[in-house]
């Protein structure tokens, strides 16, 4: 049987925490050998908020590392950077010239800029469209998404339905795969943990930085189960291994964030030893291949629309 096509994507913008982890590297980890999956790394997208050529580069390089070090096997999975693909700006903007400028301008992510009185770019205003095409080209089934991408998903299936009206059947709407595993992990203020809310734990953080970040927990006065520390300390044990942990040391937060800590880090370790042997060539070569083979659908594809559209001759 033939599997069915995934694609998702991730922005290089920064260093990862156990939120991204339980909320959405684990769960890749459990499905995307039951598919064919793609893993694209949007730095083209990520060009809408960093400036600064050393920066992206070392993000690119260093997401596709945690990916690896949680344990994605490389040969199983297309991994590629979307600016190692010239179609995905080519599709962006065939389906620019579909979608109205009242339509984008719903966008959340557009929206929420202006409403902030932030000055949007071009780029921003376009990106469901660049987004769409990173889907669409692929002919991808299934598209693995945390809950905030689900309108960007909705713009996808809207720019395949407005391409094949005005051209004829090409695209197939894709479907948003909407990862609830874990719901929300609370950061150490309690909030939803957040690099911009700087509330987070690192997921390779040394044990040190797990300390300093654990002891920051916020902890309500009142005698009864630190929820915050409960909350997290939940995600790597079961209840029934930490009732009498919590009911032993009723009162005794610094013995419960120690405990914590060990649990963190006895998940951490292997992950941060996995990751430390990683090469940057290592990360380079994978890339490389990745994109021949990204290259090789995307043109395929690319080549029946540019002769539904006529820019053949
Ligand atoms: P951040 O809020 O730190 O900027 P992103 O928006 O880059 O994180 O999220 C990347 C992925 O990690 C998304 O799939 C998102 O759903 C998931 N994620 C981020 N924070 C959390 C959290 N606190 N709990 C669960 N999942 C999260
Ligand atoms: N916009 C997504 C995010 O910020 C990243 C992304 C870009 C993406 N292209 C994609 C996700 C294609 C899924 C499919 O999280």
């Amino acid at each position: 049987m033939t599997k069915k096509r995934l694609l998702t994507g991730l922005q290089s913008s920064g260093t990862l925490h156990i939120g991204n982890y339980f909320g959405a590297l684990k769960p890749f980890t459990n499905i995307y050998q039951d598919y064919e999956s793609y893993l694209m790394i949007a730095d083209l997208h990520a060009l809408t908020t960093v400036r600064d050529a050393k920066l992206l580069r070392q993000n690119t390089i260093d997401v596709v590392k945690d990916y690896l070090a949680v344990g994605i096997d490389p040969t199983k999975v297309v991994m590629f950077r979307q600016s190692d693909v010239p179609q995905h700006t080519e599709l962006a903007w065939i389906f620019e010239c579909l979608v109205t400028v009242p339509f984008l301008m719903q966008a959340h992510a557009y929206k929420d800029k202006v409403a902030k009185g932030i000055e949007a770019s071009a780029g921003l205003f376009n990106y469901p469209m660049l987004m769409a095409a990173d889907i669409l080209l692929y002919d991808a089934d299934v598209v693995p998404v945390g809950e905030d991408q689900r309108q960007h998903i909705e713009y996808a299936r809207e720019a395949a339905t407005k391409f094949n009206s005005a051209y004829g059947e090409t695209f197939t709407p894709p479907q948003e795969m909407i990862i609830k595993a874990v719901g929300i992990v609370p950061g150490t203020d309690g909030q939803k943990m957040s690099k911009s809310y700087k509330n987070t734990i690192p997921l390779f953080g040394t044990r040190e930085e797990l300390e300093k970040a654990v002891m920051s927990i916020v902890t309500d006065s009142g005698g009864k189960r630190p929820e915050n520390v409960y909350a997290i300390h939940k995600l790597l044990k079961t209840e029934a291994e930490l009732t009498p942990l919590y009911e032993a040391n009723q009162g005794k937060y610094k013995n419960l964030k120690d405990a914590l800590v060990e649990d963190l880090d006895t998940l951490i370790t292997p992950m941060r030893e996995e990751r430390a042997i990683i090469s940057d060539s290592d990360i380079k070569d994978i890339l490389e291949s990745g994109a021949v083979r990204a290259r090789e659908r995307a043109s395929a594809k690319m080549a029946q629309v540019k002769q539904q559209i006529g820019i053949t001759i």
